[in-house]
Formats: C-alpha cells, sequence, structure tokens
C-alpha cells in the first residue's frame, strides 16, 4: 500500500445511479434495467446524465477541494456478451472518465461491481450460478489490464450485504427472490467471486491496491442480558462478518456456516473454494456508513430464518426480523432520524471503526456517508444545515476513532451531486450539488458543497 498517499477526502458514485445513456455507446441491458422497465418503476435511463457531464461533474469535485473520486464501472457496458467480448466505446468512456480525474487531480476510486449485472447473466442464474463468479473474474481481468496503469485504489464489489439480501431474501431489488436458501447461496458465490478478483489482481502484477467496500452496521444491543449477546452475534454475523471476516481473514464466521448447514444444503462448499477466499484477501476495507444496528433478541418462538420486510421505500416501513436469530430496533421514539427511518448515529462510526481495527487490522476508508433528503430543489441554494452537521459529526466520529489507533486513510460523502436512488427514485437526494431532474439536469450547489469544500481547504492548511 502506498503510505505516502494523502488523506483522500472525495465523493462516490455508482453507475447505475448517476451515468444513465443506458443504451448508448454499445452497453447491453444490466438487471436493473430489465427489472424496472419490466415492472413500470422510476428508473436510471437518464439518472443524473453523468455519462454525457462527467467532466462538468469531476471539475465541480476539484473546484470543491476533493482529492478523489470513488465511481464504479458498468459490466454491461465493458462486457458485450456471456463470450466475454470487450465494447471499446465502453473503454473508451472510462479511459476519457479516469483521464479527466487525473487531468484535476482527482485520484480515482474504483469499483468493479455495484449491482448493475448484465442481463446476460442474470437469464443464467445470476448469482445463483457459480459461472458468474468466473464471468466477474474475466471482467475484472479487463478492467485492470485497461485502466490499470493509471488505477491505484480498486474495490471487488460494493456492500454485497445490500443487494443479495435485497434481491435474493427480502425481494425488493432484482431477481427479487424471497428466498433464504438462495440468499445464502448468491452470498457465497459473491465472497467468492470478489476473492478470485482480488486473486487475479495479485497473479496479474497490477500496482496499487484491492478491497472491498461494506455496508457497515456495527452492532448495538439494547440491554446487557445474555439473550441478547447471542442476538448480537447473529446480527452481527448477519450485517457484517460474513463479509468482512470472508474478505480480510479468509475465513467465514464458523458459528454462521454451523447455522445455515443445519438449514440448508451447503455441498457447493468446497475446498478449492474455501481456498480461493484464504487467497484472496484484500489490502484495505472500504466501509459505508449510514447507520448503527440496534437489536433485540427474536421472542416470538419461531426459528423459520425469515426476513418481514414491506420493500417499500418510506418511512417506518423497513423492518428486519430474522426470526430464531435476532430483531432489529427500528420503532424507538428516542432515535433522532432522517425522514426515511435511518438511525442517525455517529458514534456508532467511532466505536465501529475502533472494532474493525481491532479485529482486521486493515487500512480502512470510510468509501460512502450521507443523508438522504427529499428536498425542494426549485428555490435557489438549498440550505442544508442538516446534511453539513450530519457530516461534522461523523468526520468528528473518525477524527476521534484514528486518535485511538483506526488507520482511516479517506472519507467520501455520498454524493456530490444527486442521484437516482434506485428504489426511493430521484425523491431521496443525496448531493451537496442539486441536480434538477425535471429541467435539464442543470446542477446547483446547496450550502453543503460550500461548506465541505471550506473544511477541506482548511484541513490542509491545519487550520
Ligand atoms: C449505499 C449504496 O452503495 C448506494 O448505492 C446507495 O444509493 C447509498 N448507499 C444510499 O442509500
Amino acid at each position: 500500500m502506498d503510505t505516502t498517499a494523502p488523506f483522500f477526502w472525495g465523493s462516490a458514485t455508482a453507475s447505475y445511479q448517476c451515468e444513465g445513456a443506458w443504451q448508448e455507446g454499445g452497453k447491453a441491458e444490466s438487471m436493473w434495467d430489465r427489472y424496472l422497465h419490466e415492472n413500470d418503476l422510476e428508473n436510471g435511463d437518464v439518472a443524473s446524465d453523468h455519462y454525457h457531464r462527467y467532466r462538468e461533474d469531476i471539475e465541480t469535485m476539484a473546484k470543491g477541494g476533493q482529492n478523489a473520486y470513488r465511481f464504479s464501472l458498468s459490466w454491461p457496458r465493458i462486457i458485450k456478451n456471456r463470450e466475454g467480448e470487450v465494447n471499446e466505446e465502453g473503454i473508451a468512456f472510462y479511459n476519457s472518465l479516469i483521464d479527466t480525474c487525473h487531468e484535476f487531480g482527482v485520484e480515482p476510486f474504483v469499483t468493479i461491481y455495484h449491482w448493475d449485472l448484465p442481463q446476460y447473466w442474470e437469464d443464467e442464474g445470476g448469482w445463483l450460478n457459480e459461472e458468474t463468479a468466473h464471468a466477474f473474474e474475466h471482467y475484472a481481468r479487463v478492467c485492470f489490464d485497461r485502466f490499470g496503469d493509471r488505477v491505484r485504489y480498486w474495490a471487488t464489489f460494493n456492500e454485497p450485504k445490500w443487494f443479495v439480501m435485497s434481491g435474493y431474501l427480502i425481494g425488493n431489488y432484482p431477481p427479487a427472490l424471497q428466498d433464504p436458501e438462495k440468499c445464502a447461496h448468491a452470498a457465497f458465490n459473491v465472497m467468492y467471486a470478489s476473492a478470485l478478483g482480488v486473486k487475479a489482481f495479485r497473479a496479474g502484477g497490477y500496482e496499487g491496491s484491492i478491497g472491498i467496500v461494506h455496508s457497515f452496521g456495527p452492532v448495538d444491543g439494547v440491554d446487557d442480558t445474555l439473550e441478547t449477546k447471542i442476538a448480537m452475534r447473529f446480527a452481527d454475523n448477519y450485517a457484517n462478518n460474513w463479509i468482512l471476516d470472508t474478505a480480510a481473514t479468509g475465513e467465514l464466521p464458523i458459528d454462521l456456516l454451523t447455522d445455515l448447514n443445519r438449514r440448508f444444503d451447503l455441498s457447493y462448499i468446497t475446498p478449492d473454494k474455501l481456498q480461493a477466499l484464504r487467497e484472496g484477501t484484500v489490502d484495505f476495507l472500504g466501509l459505508n456508513y449510514y447507520s448503527r444496528v440496534l437489536v433485540r433478541p427474536y421472542t416470538d418462538g419461531e426459528t423459520q430464518l425469515v426476513v418481514n420486510n414491506s420493500g417499500s421505500a418510506f418511512k417506518g416501513s423497513q423492518r428486519v426480523v430474522i426470526k430464531g436469530w435476532f430483531e432489529q430496533v427500528l420503532d424507538d421514539p428516542n432515535m433522532q432520524t432522517t425522514e426515511w427511518g435511518t438511525e442517525i448515529y455517529p458514534d456508532g462510526l467511532r466505536r465501529g471503526l475502533i472494532e474493525v481495527t481491532r479485529r482486521y487490522h486493515l487500512p480502512i476508508y470510510i468509501t460512502e456517508n450521507g443523508i438522504g433528503v427529499a428536498e425542494d430543489v426549485s428555490q435557489g441554494e438549498v440550505q442544508d444545515d442538516y446534511r453539513i452537521a450530519f457530516m461534522k459529526d461523523h468526520i468528528a466520529a473518525i477524527k476521534a476513532a484514528q486518535e485511538a489507533g483506526a488507520d482511516v486513510r479517506g472519507y467520501f460523502v455520498w454524493s456530490t451531486f444527486d442521484l437516482y436512488s434506485w428504489k426511493n427514485g430521484c425523491r431521496k437526494r443525496y448531493g451537496l450539488v442539486a441536480v434538477d431532474f425535471e429541467n435539464g439536469y442543470t446542477r446547483t450547489p446547496k450550502k453543503s458543497y460550500r461548506w465541505y469544500r471550506d473544511f477541506i481547504a482548511g484541513e490542509q492548511t491545519g487550520k
């Protein structure tokens, strides 16, 4: 790892959520294109139109003092078909995006997979088919070969937990299944694919480092009883350990495996794959932090593994209950929450960073942090003091964790400009810059854009 690199103050996006141009430049269809079109849901066909405006957007980041941009590559933009043929137009687009980053002094942090699986692989079973893992390895190798001369920071996957749980257990993301056994299988194949990607990176002798990005939910319990402690361990396995333990140490949590093995046929977990996990451990951890996971034991007496979650995007409707395991507390009236019901809890980040450091001793990047709000962007500069407070408090938590020994090397706001927010469409805005999705996609900085710029300048001059 490059120990001379500066601390990175940046922001993050994902290909499907910002690029648009869903049928341009030779791009193939993604599973999200198909799912949203078929179900007549708000889609990212145009999103923030970043495909056509990336230059302006990267310039805005640089003028805002940012020295890093985390974005993802679209697999269906780069690989045309199951045969693995490369789409040169897609390569040209990302070459230009990466070159533009460097032109403005912005370090590219590249995520290889942020959920937009090519539909041609979904048609073959997607993450339930281990061939997809091998196809991912091929795709990752193409990315390293074509962009590795200018990219030093790679992440294999963004948030395996989120897309696997939502796609195979909760059913509110494609492929919209509610099947615990398939969920466990997809989860394993994704971690296997990630390890194959890391192994390919090492075998190719590329410069730089490679990690994985996890939606980090440090676990707290409602009290200090033995039952709660056990529920917390189940919750930690579900929320963190199956990704962090596997990626950082090469070993799946054994108590999780024991439990799953009692319920399901895990014969696809073979010695050669376990060996690949051991050989494919990461150089760093990317943590996306939005909130903690507060749990109590699930007391209903049932032992079936199910999640009860309406999948709707609105406040109060999200509820994670894994019967026989734990129940996530989301209904405490004392919680300070966003309007989407996400608890605002910066101290979870401080304590979580200290715990992750104790467990894994790896460099950490906060690869996402931000607050989603339904904002009226038609009345001039949005006065988003709540966003400024959110960032200030979370950055303070990071600094406190650093003082306690956490090796945090970067902070990425989600996001510089407003994006398409999956099932929440364009209503849930995270940007420091407003995008007028109704009128020509014009960009207007919010108050928080200036705040982040001035904050970074202060950091760099030591003020
Ligand atoms: C996590 C994901 O990486 C991203 O795709 C999502 O939009 C944000 N967090 C906000 O929820």
